[in-house]
Formats: C-alpha cells, structure tokens, sequence
C-alpha cells in the first residue's frame, strides 16, 4: 500500500521586542488557534513562535495578522512592528524545538510552560500554559507586580487579585501561604483559564474565583490587592476599594497597567482619595505601585 507522505507543520516566527512578546503571543494563539512558544534570543529580542498542522499554506491569515500588528502599532499598543515569517518543518523538526524557558521573577518565582521544564530547586515554581487568560509572567506589568507581591507580607493574609487573567498573582499569592485569594475577572474565559492554571498548581482550594466588573460582587476586607488593569480601571477601582472598605488599615495595595506617562494623573487621584504611595517601580516605561491608606504607613511598619 502506497504511504501518504507525512503532514508538515507550519511554524510561524514572530520577531519581535521583549515587551511586545506577550501580546503577540495572544494575537497568534487568536490567529493561528493554537499555542505559542517564546524564546528569548537576547535582552533586545524575543522570538515567538506557533506551530499547527499545514493544512493550508497560512499565507492569508498570516497578512491577516500582520495588518493587526501594524494596527496595534498605530494604537501604541506594540512598540514595533515585528517581523514575520512561515517555515514549513518536517515532524521530527518541529517536535524538537526548545519550549518556554523557565522565567525567574524576583528572588523566589520560576515560571514554566510546562511539566518537562527544570526549575532551580530554590524558586518556587509556577506553572502557566499559556491558555488563555492574560499573564504567563513575560509582560512587565505582571512581573511588576509579582515583584512588588514578593516585598510584601502575604503568608496568612488575605488577598484580592482583580482582574486575575491567567489566575498568575492568585497563584503565586497561594504559593507563598495566603490564608484566602479572591480573584475576579470580567471575562468568562479568563477565569476558566484562572481555574485550570490554579488546579494544575495544585492551589485550587485556596482561591475563589468570581466574575465581577473590577471588585463590585466581592465584600470583606483585603491585607493586599493586587489589580494589574490599565489607568482608567485602576482609577475605576481606587474609588471602589475607598467606598466598599476593602482595603484593611494597614493594608497594602499593588497596582499596574499603565504607562509612566499615565502614572501622574493616577497618582494624582491615588493622592486625592486618600492613599499614600509607598513605593513604585518601572520597568520598559511600564509602571506600578505599592499604596496604603495615608497616614498608616508608619503604623504598618510598627506592626
Ligand atoms: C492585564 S490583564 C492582567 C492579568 C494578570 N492579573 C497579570 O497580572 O498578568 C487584565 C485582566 O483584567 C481583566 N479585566 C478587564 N476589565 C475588567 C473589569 N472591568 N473587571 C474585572 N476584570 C477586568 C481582563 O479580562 C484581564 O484578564
């Protein structure tokens, strides 16, 4: 009987810059419907890669994503326009390309793609696929974040992750001995991803997880909030935390999303509203801070 000749698999390669890597990760997971790969070739350039079966020649959709990119470019969304490019692999090819390396944040987080990945015995160690849900840990304002989490006190305290996407902060939170995680997203999707990357870490039972617009459907008070956002929803939520009660007297909120350009009018409402910002910290222009309620900075220290 005559042998079909093998499918191949179509890779396609985005170069691009680091801070751009983790949306274009999610443009070719919506594109080409399928996983992406990232490898990180200096501090300067990143290459993300997806592989599916040839079924077709990709030429179409691959112009499709690169009229996105350069749409995205224009928004101020992406810092460059990547380059593109399609290579059609043999299996045997394809099965060996490298997979995510491990991504050390902090003193203490090593984030992997997946279970074959090692990790230096002294991180703690998370895993995130990638599937769905912002926040596999290589954007700045996740890191930001986590690096921001890592300062401050967490083990059996109580913690509200708004905006959770992948469910990356509630995680990392529960690994360092939270008492309870809230975490909320808007987006269905977001937090079926939240739920599995929370299973699959084996930290299931420690966080909640809730559909809300920002923190509306959560009630209680929080040791920490950490919201990654953008500008317009952690000003959103600055009032929500100040109306609701949700932050603890000496409780400490993290937030991010924004840009250092958008930091003094956030920082201005922080200030208006009562919180003192305690520290910041940027990375690629992008921002984040740490606030607590003014005046309580010193009682916190005391504690
Ligand atoms: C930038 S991602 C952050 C994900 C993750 N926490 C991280 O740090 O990588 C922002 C998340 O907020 C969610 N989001 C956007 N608007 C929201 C809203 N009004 N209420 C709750 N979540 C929202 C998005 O669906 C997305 O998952």
């Amino acid at each position: 009987m005559e042998r079909k000749p093998d499918l191949g698999i179509l890779k396609v390669e985005v170069v691009t810059h680091p801070a751009d890597s983790e949306l274009i990760g999610h443009l070719l997971s919506s594109f080409f419907n399928t996983l992406t790969t990232v490898v990180v070739d200096d501090p300067d350039q990143v290459r993300v890669c997806a592989f599916r079966p040839a079924l077709e020649d990709g030429a179409d959709i691959l112009r499709r994503f690169q009229e996105k990119c350069d749409e995205m470019v224009r928004l101020g969304y992406l810092i460059q326009s990547p380059s593109v490019s399609l290579t059609l692999l043999d299996l045997e090819e394809a099965f060996w390309f490298p997979s995510f390396p491990p991504l050390l944040i902090g003193r203490t987080l090593a984030i992997v793609m997946d279970a074959s990945t090692p990790t230096p015995p002294d991180r703690i160690r998370l895993t995130i696929t990638g599937a769905g849900g912002f926040g596999t840990g290589h954007h700045p304002t996740t890191r930001l974040c986590l690096v921001l989490m890592e300062q401050s006190p967490i083990a059996s305290k109580v913690i509200l992750d708004v905006g959770t996407g992948s469910g990356i902060l509630s995680i990392a939170a529960a690994k360092w001995g939270a008492a309870t995680v809230v975490a909320t997203d808007l987006d269905p999707c977001a937090l079926s991803s939240a739920r599995y990357h929370a299973a699959i870490n084996q930290v299931g039972n420690a966080i909640n997880f809730l559909q809300s617009d920002l923190a509306k459907a959560v009630s209680g008070s929080f040791d920490l909030i950490v919201s990654n956002l953008s500008a317009e929803l952690v000003k959103d939520l600055a009032y929500q935390i100040k109306e609701k009660n949700l932050l603890t007297e000496t409780g400490i909120w993290i937030g991010s999303g924004f840009t250092s350009r958008q930091w003094s009018e956030v920082h201005r409402l922080l200030t208006r509203l009562g919180y003192e910002v305690v520290t910041t910290e940027t990375e690629d222009d992008w921002q984040a801070f740490q606030a607590v309620w003014a005046g309580n900075s010193l009682k916190r220290r005391k504690k």
